[in-house]
């Protein structure tokens, strides 16, 4: 089933809101592809585009906690580290593998669960100092 963004999942900062919705979106299209075996080099494509995007829309949304102070910077940062490894290890094993149903699950469980339940649970820290000034 493809991942919903839904209200639980708001921080507040429509530019971070939007950039989870594409983010979603994106993995929703990694896995639809994967799970009708699309060819090597689209699938490939599809992945090197999730990984740029991902790693342009964790530092941007690092740098806001930041700005804001938020007490889950740091939390949030060693998260993002933590995914980014997971998924240079999905990107190897897929280079080698290919479309595994193996592969397909970690995907669902390591990637796109693991996304869904970071942004309720951390990134939505972001919405308690939005309302709070922030220094410029
Ligand atoms: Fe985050």
């Amino acid at each position: 089933m493809a991942y919903v963004w839904d209200k639980s999942m708001t921080t507040g900062v429509p530019r971070i809101d939007a950039q989870h919705q594409e983010l979603i979106q994106k993995l929703n299209g990694l896995l639809a592809a994967m799970k009708v075996r699309k060819g090597q080099e689209e699938l490939v494509n599809l992945i090197g585009f999730l990984g740029e995007y991902v790693t342009k829309h964790f530092s941007d949304e690092e740098a806001e906690m930041e700005r804001r102070k938020c007490p889950f910077a740091v939390t949030n940062k060693l998260a993002h580290q933590q995914f980014l490894r997971k998924f240079q290890s999905f990107k190897k094993r897929f280079e080698t593998e290919g479309s595994t149903p193996s592969l397909i699950l970690e995907v669902q469980k390591e990637l796109g669960d693991w996304v869904v339940q970071h942004i309720k649970q951390i990134d939505t820290k972001l919405a308690v100092v939005v309302n709070e000034p922030v220094a410029t």
